[in-house]
């Protein structure tokens, strides 16, 4: 719900308009239901904008909002144009979809307080998928989830819809989401049986109009788990087998004789423990093409590029990279590879996997994730549309950006809804979803429209208001990362759970599962060697961006221990050691979330009360934490490098 326009912007929309829409095409019976939502919504928005103006149906006096839209399948052209000619507003495309999705961006539009007669929009989505990944179980428990959980009521499901299923359709669209993976990648199989195949269908039926399909977390093992119909259980799933191929063929026909447009299997394979076809001695490309040919033209495998195994000590960073690349050309049409931001897994901060550039034959997926599970989770305030642009502007030195890239594919964002009342744990967290859908759709808009865009039409639309918290919001995932893994470095949370400070753990029976294995320091340095001297990870970029980071002197400092170990007494390229510079970023982060404190509590005036003290709550929180960071980590280092704070250093808290 948005709050109301003033007075003059009301006058301005001429209320109260008349929804007038485009006439059935030939044949059709009935409107279509995407049209009729994309009806519903502009009613119910403009009525809530220009509360005391109902907005009409049907011819009258007053200003015209027409949509002209044929009247199709949901799935088809998302393209969309906004105009007013002649006092009329005007939204047109090829689909009825195209025409939900103009409603709701002419919503935005009016809500930021746009003149409605110099609406000129041409928009289209930059990527075909704009996937929601839920890591989800059945049992209601949201793997990284840190707002309640889990949305889905499979229990009461098919019967039973709960309303917030279509709210959460109406969020996802409004924002151009267009497809979601409704169970944890960690899958479990009876995911796929008949008795879930049924709540899915109910899921679809109910998103469909929404333009959302639905896919699955498809466990690769599933063929020996559960019985395929007349198949059976196997012994295998080995995906040459060709029993194996006949289970996996006659699940993808049942699913699709309920779900017409199930939009594909995600498959986790060989990765953290799960099963895949390395199992059996084959390769991604063989699980993958198997059930590629499973699903054929009807819809997508994603196959995830997340692996590493407890084998490989040199560098985890490097498996996925060593694992995929020699495949490129393997893999078939209708399989995407999805690929995470970075090399090891969510950081603050990681320089774009080196994968993406490297498998020109292969479409590639970018996977970034919207829960923060390595961020401070719900309690701590960052904006992520920073760094998902710091990956999508990316130069990948192998002819195009990350956002290139990826373009014929998607991008997949790890969801981070749960039943808490404000559906993200925070009120800000809710702005990270929207900007993972805008960001899909419209991967050249910046941070700042897209924090300015949430605000006025989450908490209010006043210049003072969006002057003061757009930039907090723009810089608050940098103060994050220099309060937790300042100058690159990663990793460095509490194990397991990933919550507050551990740098000194280095005792799990998984190299890569210590955070001591990241950072390396000892009483001489710090930092992950990934040059030609140490593994060699940066070897796997394009000569031209390897060359960018191989020398600290000149590199960017944000990503100095990430490639490098240096000595504590190292020059930086301020001037100051690298202690006393390491020990300023911790600084100047714990002083930035005071700045947010101070910043928020001024701003009581725009925001209702119970929103303004959930905010100025988190902070808090957040403030005390970073000083956890920042005080425990400068105490972990001194233990090893035995050196005295530097001068002017903050004292600790
Ligand atoms: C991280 C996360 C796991 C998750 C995994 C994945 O390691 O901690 O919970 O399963 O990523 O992306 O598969």
């Amino acid at each position: 719900r948005n709050a109301p326009l003033d007075a003059e912007q009301v006058e301005r929309l001429g209320l109260p308009a008349r929804l007038v829409r485009t006439a059935l095409v030939e044949g059709a019976q009935s409107p279509s239901p995407t049209m009729n939502v994309a009806t519903a919504e502009l009613m119910h928005g403009l009525n809530s904008l220009a509360a005391a103006h109902p907005v009409e149906r049907g011819s009258g006096p007053g200003r015209a909002i027409r949509l002209d839209c044929p009247e199709s399948r949901a799935d088809g052209d998302a393209a969309f144009t906004i105009r007013t000619v002649d006092g009329d507003i005007r939204i047109g495309g090829n689909s009825d979809l195209a025409c939900l999705y103009g409603a709701y961006a002419l919503l935005r539009e009016l809500s930021l307080g746009t003149d409605p007669d110099t609406l000129d929009i041409d928009s289209a989505p930059a990527m075909p998928l704009r996937l929601l990944n839920h890591w989800d179980n059945p049992d209601g428990h949201v793997e990284r989830g840190y707002a309640g959980r889990s949305i889905f009521d499979w229990w009461h499901l098919p019967e039973r819809l709960d309303q917030r299923m279509i709210d959460y359709a109406r969020a996802n669209a409004s924002v151009g989401i267009n497809g979601a993976v409704v169970n944890n990648v960690n899958a479990r199989a009876f995911m796929l049986e008949p008795r879930y195949i049924e709540k899915l269908a109910r899921l679809a039926d109910a998103w469909r109009p929404y333009g959302i399909r639905v896919y699955l977390s498809a466990r690769f093992s599933a063929p020996t788990e559960i019985d395929g119909g007349d198949i059976g259980r196997l012994e295998t799933a080995d995906p040459l087998d060709p029993q194996v191929r006949a289970w996996w063929q006659a699940k993808a026909d049942e699913i699709y004789a309920a779900i017409p447009d199930f939009g594909g299997f995600l498959v986790k394979a060989n990765s953290e423990g799960q099963p895949g076809p390395q199992d059996y001695g084959r390769t991604h490309a063989d699980g993958a093409n198997m059930l590629a040919q499973a699903i054929g033209d009807r819809g997508t495998v994603i196959w995830r590029a997340f692996v590493y195994s407890a084998q490989d000590e040199t560098d985890r960073a490097k498996q996925a990279y060593e694992e995929f690349v020699p495949l490129d050309g393997a893999f078939a049409d209708n399989v995407i590879v999805q690929v995470k931001n970075g090399a090891i897994d969510f950081q603050p901060r990681e320089p774009f996997h080196p994968m993406f550039g490297a498998m020109p034959q292969t479409r590639l997926m970018l996977e970034v994730q919207i829960t923060k599970e390595y961020l401070g989770f719900a309690s701590h305030l960052a904006f992520l549309a920073p760094m998902w642009r710091e990956v999508l502007d990316a130069d990948t030195g192998r002819g195009g950006s990350v956002a290139e890239v990826v373009a014929p594919a998607g991008m997949a964002g790890v969801a981070n809804t749960g039943s808490d009342r404000n559906w993200s744990g925070s009120d800000f967290d809710q702005a990270n979803w929207y900007a993972f859908g805008r960001l899909a759709w419209d991967p050249a808009l910046s941070s700042d429209t897209i924090a300015r865009e949430w605000l006025a039409q989450t908490f209010n639309r006043e210049e003072a208001f969006l002057a003061q918290t757009a930039p907090m919001m723009l810089s608050s995932r940098e103060t994050v990362a220099r309060y937790m893994t300042p100058l690159g470095l990663a990793h460095l949370m509490a194990t397991g759970h990933h919550y507050g400070p551990a740098p000194w753990v280095c005792d799990l029976d998984r190299p890569e599962w210590n955070p001591c294995y990241y950072h390396r320091a000892d009483s001489d340095g710090i930092g992950f060697d990934r040059t030609a001297t140490g593994s060699n990870a940066l070897g796997q970029y394009a000569p031209a961006i390897a060359d960018t980071w191989s020398d600290p002197a000149t590199m960017d400092e944000h990503y100095l221990l990430w490639f490098h170990h240096l000595d504590w007494d190292y020059r930086t390229q301020s001037g100051l050691p690298l202690w006393d510079e390491l020990v300023q970023r911790y600084d100047q982060g714990v002083t930035e979330v005071d700045t947010m404190v101070h910043t928020w509590d001024d701003l009581s005036a725009y925001v209702d009360p119970e929103r303004h003290r959930a905010v100025a709550e988190n902070l808090r929180i957040q403030q005390r934490e970073a000083n956890w960071w920042r005080d425990a980590s400068i105490a972990y280092w001194q233990s090893l490098n035995g050196l005295p704070l530097p001068q002017g250093a903050r004292a600790p808290s």
